[in-house]
């Protein structure tokens, strides 16, 4: 396991060390190494709070929480972690380079290194274009793959993402989901929390749903969401009539009511479609290949 937490709870205090809120409360959960895991639930129900624990920036009130093994206080462990957090508070003068630099830095890599990662990640989130432009000007989109590309830089077993896609347009958030499947594949672990359910359902193996503090529902995303006691047939190249046909025979034959409809893509693929691309896309690269 990855990570795992048992019975974790955090209460927040007041000046007087009086409780004012339980934000985390009993949550147990464990993370498979190589999963895609997704932290669901809406604004308030201790997501950010749980996040914090698993990376040691946060203690909790009680409870354990494990990662790769040990305490995420160790510095051990840390080193193999990358956090992108929901805001990235980068400094404003430095350009995209520098950023990623100065957190190659912080990783402890050679100036080399750092120089050839740095390089290789600008080309990855597509921000080749923009590398020495200062991060103030840059847009939601863009500051948020500068984060994305500063949480891999010391290529980590496990990313953590807070909110990686709150606030990007569906272009931004489809190149997020993608990142995601690209990383999931070279075998990095990902833990992402979301209020977005159609993006996790995209990207994730397993959610855990959070409602104030407390896990609602945890599972596979495919077990979670299939209708129990139903089945689905899709009939390519058959015409609406010929289906209500087929559909009126079915149900004579099983004695239950039968529906024919036109299957139809998502909101989103078609947004996407008719929409032109202002930002190009991400990019595999040889930062991947481990
Ligand atoms: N540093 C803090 N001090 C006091 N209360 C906090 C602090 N951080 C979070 N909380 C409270 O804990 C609860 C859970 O917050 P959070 O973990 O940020 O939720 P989420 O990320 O799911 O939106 C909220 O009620 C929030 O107000
Ligand atoms: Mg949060």
């Amino acid at each position: 396991m990855m990570i795992e937490t048992d019975n974790l709870v955090k209460v927040f205090r007041d000046f007087w060390r009086r409780p004012v809120v339980r934000a985390v409360d009993g949550l147990s959960l464990s993370v498979g190494e190589g999963e895609v895991f997704g932290l669901l639930g809406p604004n308030g129900s201790g997501k950010s709070t749980t996040v914090k624990m698993i990376l040691g920036l946060l203690a909790p009130t009680s409870g354990r929480v494990c990662v790769f093994g040990g305490s995420p206080r160790k510095s051990r462990v840390k080193a193999r972690m990358g956090y992108l957090p929901e805001l990235s508070h980068l400094h404003p003068f430095l350009t995209a380079r520098e950023c990623i630099m100065y957190y190659a830095g912080l990783c402890g890599l050679p100036r080399a290194e750092a120089r050839e990662r740095t390089s290789q990640l600008l080309a990855m989130t597509a921000l080749e274009g923009q590398a020495d432009r200062a991060v103030s000007g840059f847009s939601k989109g863009m500051a948020r793959r500068v984060g994305l590309a500063a949480a891999l830089v010391g290529r980590p077993d496990l990313l953590v993402m807070d909110e990686p896609t709150s606030g990007l347009d569906p272009a931004g958030t489809r190149d997020v989901k993608t990142l995601v499947r690209m990383l999931a594949a070279s075998g990095t672990t990902v833990l992402m929390t979301s209020h977005l359910l159609a993006d996790v359902a995209d990207v994730c193996d397993r959610v855990a749903i959070m409602s104030r503090g407390k896990l609602a529902a945890a599972g596979g995303v495919s077990a979670l969401l299939a209708k129990q006691g139903e089945m689905q047939l899709s009939m390519p190249g058959v015409g609406e009539a010929a289906a209500e046909d087929i559909a009126k025979e079915l149900s004579a034959r099983l004695g239950t009511p039968v529906s024919a409809s036109r299957p139809s893509v998502s909101l989103e693929t078609f947004f996407l479609s008719t929409v032109a691309r202002d930002a190009p896309e991400f990019k595999l690269a040889p930062f991947l290949s481990r």
